[in-house]
């Protein structure tokens, strides 16, 4: 069985204390899950590469970077340099995917695809085979804490589907709105990855909310895969 993924999203954590939200999910989370907004592709500012250099320095975990930015070419070397591992970026925002995917690879990290969750699979089927991962939405991008949208989720059977077809492997990442209640519905659906923000970091154990999800992804022997 493949150990499927866990990628806190820190969006919701304490920004004063970012070592400690790093530490309560060291161990049990997969990657750290972090999410830059321009307040133009999407209506909020988060942060840039400054903070994912500092986190980088707090962690040896994989950094999953969910780029929400107009213009991903021109920044995706600079997030490389600040210690990104994987670099998603948006397909609404661009005609040209398979060259940023390019751009991506050529600084030596993983590449993926975000589809909204009104941006049909269809979509990332032309790159499968020159990408890592596609980033499935389940809320609209721009904040946490949203209710997730469980219509996107089909989407994850279909790239997988799509994916097999073309005999490539590729993995799913889902990302909004996950929470234990639903986690099972988002496994059934398929996903490899799975991002969970609000549900960890706005609870007042966060750390039993991580042991508590990671007992439900250890758990899952759903989907077999190779
Ligand atoms: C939304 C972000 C997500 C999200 C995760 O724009 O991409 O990563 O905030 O947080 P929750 O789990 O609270 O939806
Ligand atoms: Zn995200």
């Amino acid at each position: 069985m493949k150990r499927i993924k866990l990628a806190p999203s820190i969006l919701n954590a304490d920004f004063r204390d970012l070592r400690s939200a790093i530490s309560c999910i060291e161990g049990m989370a997969d990657a750290v899950h972090l999410d830059v907004m321009d307040g133009n592709f999407v209506p909020n500012i988060t942060f840039g590469p400054l903070i994912v250099k500092a986190v980088r320095e707090l962690t040896d975990m994989p950094l999953d970077v969910h780029l929400m930015i107009a213009h991903p070419a021109e920044f995706v070397e600079d997030f490389a340099q600040a210690g990104a591992d994987w670099i998603s970026f948006h397909a609404e925002v661009t005609r040209h995917p398979g060259e940023i995917l390019g751009l991506i690879h050529n600084l030596g990290k993983r590449a993926g695809i975000v589809l909204n969750p009104q941006t049909p699979a269809q979509r990332v089927f032309d790159y499968l085979d020159i990408m890592d991962y596609v980033l499935v939405m389940t809320v609209m991008p721009g904040f946490g804490g949203q209710k997730i949208i469980p219509e996107a989720l089909a989407k994850v059977g279909e790239i997988r589907s799509e994916a097999e077809r073309q005999g490539v492997s590729i993995e799913v990442e889902v990302d909004g709105g996950v929470k234990t209640r639903n986690l099972g519905q988002v496994l059934d659906a398929g996903a490899d990855i799975v991002v969970v923000g609000s549900s960890i970091f706005a609870a007042p154990d966060p750390r039993a909310v991580m042991r508590e999800i990671r007992d439900i992804l250890d758990g899952f022997h759903g989907h077999m895969q190779e």
